[in-house]
């Protein structure tokens, strides 16, 4: 943390990379330096660093410690040597786009750039740092496009969350957490509802964490409750990150967004999901694509040292869902808020 309290998970601090260790937290505020690409790959596994923008600033990053580890003045052989590092990279999790996106956009930067191999390992940094400053002025504007959507209320609002879509989950600021601060900025929120979501428990160790930091009034629910407080009338819209939507809208979020908007749309509560256009997949149609990562079972049966379970159970553990297009009110953006059949519309300035 700076000394304005803002969390930036991620930043290019003395030659290296200091990232907040996410699991850790709360009880715990620990940074470690990342020095090495393999380092780097193994933090985004273990989740040292989490949340799609995040993961996708840390191995822009990455890409960058990998080549300056090359030790060589020939273009082709270093080119040989950084797509080996994107490789190691691009296998640490499935299922976030930004990591892809972000490795193929420092891929592309490198094959780009004329001159020495020393030139493009300068401009893979200053790369790396670019996409880390654009994602935090991405998740300030989508967190104010967000309140253009939420609903007109007489008294303040409370939004119900899944996970952590916060500063944590990107460069700063957050997705579905920036439309919280937002609203929380403008005198419009009242509380925020957070799932503890299992099995990892982001909402309750994370979102709680830093909706403690700032203020911001925080109710730390079980997953199993959704349904029971929009009943009660306590909820007025629901805001969730994404890890990768598909063209036509279908999003894919952290196991149990899925459940989170059937209920909304039972309870007649509109569902946001709020998401850099870097997170969209315009080559997938639909979201029955989207590679779903599946999790150690520890998981679920362990938590601490403190088994839950009778040896003899067998675990199934998928980290994401798939949320349909119909059941999600709008798509909120750094480009504006829409109707997820609408996003196609950015589908060719997307390209890197
Ligand atoms: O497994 P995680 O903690 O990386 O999953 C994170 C989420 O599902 C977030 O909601 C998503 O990445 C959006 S983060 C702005």
């Amino acid at each position: 943390m700076n000394q304005t309290n803002q969390v930036y998970p991620v930043i290019w601090h003395n030659d290296s990379v200091s990232l907040i260790d996410q699991t850790r937290l709360p009880n715990e505020y620990a940074v470690v330096e990342i020095h090495r690409s393999e380092d780097m790959a193994r933090a985004i596994k273990t989740m040292i660093v989490r949340g799609a923008p995040a993961i996708g600033v840390a191995a822009a990053y990455g890409m960058y410690l990998g080549a300056r580890e090359i030790e060589t003045d020939n273009r082709t052989q270093f080119f040989d040597s950084l797509e080996k590092v994107a490789q190691m990279l691009a296998s640490t999790r499935p299922t976030a786009v930004n990591l892809f996106w972000a490795i193929s956009r420092m891929k592309k930067t490198a094959y780009e750039t004329a001159g020495t191999v020393e030139d493009i390992k300068k401009i893979l940094l200053k790369t790396a740092q670019i996409i880390n400053a654009e994602d935090l002025q991405t998740c300030q504007a989508i967190g104010d496009n967000g309140l253009k959507v939420l609903p007109a209320t007489p008294e303040k609002l409370t939004i119900h969350t899944h996970c952590n879509a916060g500063a944590l989950a990107t460069a700063g600021y957050g997705t579905a957490l920036g439309v919280v601060r937002s609203a929380w900025r403008e005198g419009r929120l009242a509380r925020v509802f957070a799932d503890e979501t299992r099995p990892r428990l982001q909402g309750a160790k994370l979102t709680a964490w830093e909706c403690v930091q700032e203020g911001i009034p925080v109710t730390v629910i079980t997953d199993n409750m959704a349904a029971h407080c929009m009943k009660q009338g306590l909820i007025h819209a629901v805001v969730v990150g994404a890890d990768r939507i598909a063209a036509n809208g279908d999003t894919a979020n952290k196991i149990g967004t899925y459940s989170l908007a059937l209920v909304a749309k039972a309870h007649n509560i509109p569902f946001f999901v709020a998401a850099p256009l870097s997170t969209v997949d315009f080559e997938l149609a639909d979201g029955s694509e989207i590679p779903i990562e599946e999790r150690d079972a520890s998981e679920i049966y362990q938590v601490g040292k403190t088994m839950l379970t009778p040896t003899g159970a067998e675990f199934y553990n998928p980290a994401f869902d798939v949320t349909p297009a119909e059941l999600i009110t709008a798509i909120i953006t750094e480009h504006g808020a829409f109707a997820p059949g609408e996003l196609q519309k950015f589908s060719q300035k997307q390209m890197v």
